[in-house]
C-alpha cells in the first residue's frame, strides 16, 4: 500500500499531468478501465483560482467518479500557492501537487516550473507556508535538476521532506534535456535514495507495462507515473497492475475496444465541453488513438476536422470498413501489418540515435513540446 500522508492509495501507478489533455473527460476514461487511483489535473495557475478565473475553473473541473484527485499549481507566490491550495481542500480535493518541472520560459521566468530547483531556501519556505494551512498531503513533481551539471533533485527532496511534502513525483530528465535522450534511471534512482520516508514516484517514457517493471526494479521507487503512454494506451494502469502481480503479459486490447473506448472519450469531451468545443478538441486526441489501430490513414486525415457527433460515427463506420483490406478473415491484422511494440527510451540499445529514440513517443506540437 502506498500512502501520499494520510492518504492511502489503491494503485501504485499514477496519471501523469499532461495540460491539455489529462482534463476530467481523460481520466474518466482512464479510471473507468482501471489500475489508476489518484489522478492529477493539468497544471493551474494558484493566482487565477484565487481570481476565480473561470478557465482555471474549467481546468479543475471533477465530479464524484474522479476521486481521489489531486490538482497541480504552479506560482511562487507562497500566500498564493497557500490559499488557493486551502481553497481547493475546501472544495473536497484529496491533495495537491506542485510543478516544479515545468521547462517553459513562461513560467520560470517568474519563478515557478523548474526554476524553484534552484532555489531550495524559497522553496521550502514556499512549500511549508503551504503545508502549515492544510490538512491534505503536498506532493512535488520535478525533473532531476536544471541541467546535467546541477542535478539538483535529490538535495531539494531532503529539504522538501523536512518541509512536510508527502511524496515526490521525479521526471528522469533535465530542463535543458527537455524531451530528448534518455530517462535516467540512476537519476531517479538517486532521489530514492535522498528520501528518509515519503514515496518516490518515478516518470518518464513509460509506455508499456514492461518498462514500468524496469523503472521499478532499476530504481527502487515506489510507484510509476505515466503521461504519453496512458495517451496511447489508457489500458496500460490495468496491464501494468496485472503484469507485476503475474508476471504475465495481458493481451493489447482489440480494436473494437479501442473505438468503445475512444467512443466513450468523445461522449465525456461533449459532456463537459459542449459538443462544438469538444469535437474540435478531440481532433488532436483521435489521433493519439489511432498510433495503435494499425494502418490508419483514413481516419486520421478525417478526425483532425472532426464537427460534431454524427460526422464522427461516420469517420468511425468508413475507417472500419478501409482498414478490412489489412485484416484477415477473423479481422486480425496481416501480419505484415501488425505494429511493432512500443519501446521506452531506457529500454533501446544506447547505440541508437538519439533522433530514433525521439521518434518513439513523439510529443504533442505546439508551446508545450518542452514539457
Ligand atoms: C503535452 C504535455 C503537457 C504536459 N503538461 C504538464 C503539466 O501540466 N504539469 C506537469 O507537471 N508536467 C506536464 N508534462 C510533463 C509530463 O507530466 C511528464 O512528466 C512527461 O511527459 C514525461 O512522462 P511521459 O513520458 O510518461 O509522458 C506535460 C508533458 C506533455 C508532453
Amino acid at each position: 500500500m502506498i500512502q501520499f500522508g494520510s492518504l492511502e492509495l489503491a494503485s501504485n501507478l499514477f496519471l501523469s499531468p499532461l495540460a491539455g489533455y489529462t482534463n476530467l473527460p481523460f481520466r474518466l476514461v482512464a479510471r473507468e478501465i482501471g489500475g489508476l487511483h489518484l489522478a492529477t489535473t493539468d497544471l493551474v495557475n494558484a493566482r487565477s483560482l484565487i481570481e476565480r478565473n473561470p478557465k482555471a475553473f474549467k481546468l479543475i473541473e471533477t465530479n464524484e467518479n474522479d476521486r481521489p484527485l489531486a490538482v497541480q499549481l504552479f506560482g511562487s507566490v507562497p500566500e498564493e500557492m497557500r490559499d488557493a491550495a486551502v481553497m481547493l481542500q475546501e472544495l473536497g480535493v484529496s491533495a495537491i501537487d506542485i510543478n516544479m518541472g515545468c521547462p517553459v520560459r513562461k513560467i520560470c521566468r517568474v519563478g515557478g516550473g523548474s526554476a524553484m530547483m534552484t532555489d531550495h531556501t524559497a522553496t521550502q519556505h514556499l512549500v511549508r507556508t503551504m503545508i502549515q494551512a492544510l490538512r491534505i498531503p503536498v506532493t512535488a513533481k520535478m525533473r532531476l535538476g536544471w541541467d546535467d551539471d546541477n542535478l539538483t533533485a535529490p538535495d531539494l527532496v531532503r529539504s522538501l521532506e523536512d518541509a512536510g511534502i508527502a511524496g515526490i513525483f521525479i521526471h528522469g530528465r533535465t530542463r535543458e534535456q527537455g524531451f530528448s535522450g534518455t530517462v535516467n534511471l540512476s537519476g531517479i534512482r538517486s532521489v530514492v535514495a535522498a528520501v528518509r520516508s515519503i514515496p518516490v514516484i518515478g516518470n518518464g517514457d513509460v509506455t508499456t507495462p514492461e518498462a514500468a517493471k524496469m523503472m521499478f526494479n532499476e530504481t527502487g521507487c515506489h510507484g510509476v507515473s505515466i503521461g504519453r503512454g496512458a495517451f496511447y494506451d489508457p489500458w496500460i494502469f490495468v496491464r501494468t497492475q496485472a503484469y507485476l502481480a503475474t508476471g504475465i503479459l495481458p493481451p493489447e486490447p482489440s480494436i473494437a475496444d479501442r473505438v468503445r473506448v475512444m467512443s466513450r472519450h468523445l461522449d465525456l469531451m461533449i459532456d463537459v465541453f459542449g459538443e462544438k468545443h469538444g469535437c474540435v478538441m478531440f481532433r488532436k486526441i483521435g489521433p493519439w488513438y489511432a498510433k495503435r489501430f494499425g494502418p490508419s490513414s483514413d481516419f486520421s486525415k478525417k478526425i483532425v476536422r472532426l464537427e460534431s457527433h454524427a460526422h464522427y460515427k461516420e469517420i468511425v463506420e468508413s475507417y472500419l470498413l478501409w482498414r478490412t483490406q489489412f485484416c484477415d478473415d477473423l479481422g486480425n491484422l496481416l501480419p505484415r501489418y501488425a505494429l511493432t511494440p512500443m519501446m521506452a527510451s531506457f529500454m533501446r540499445a544506447t547505440d541508437e540515435p538519439a533522433s530514433v529514440r525521439r521518434e518513439s513517443i513523439p510529443v504533442p506540437k505546439g508551446p508545450v513540446e518542452v514539457w
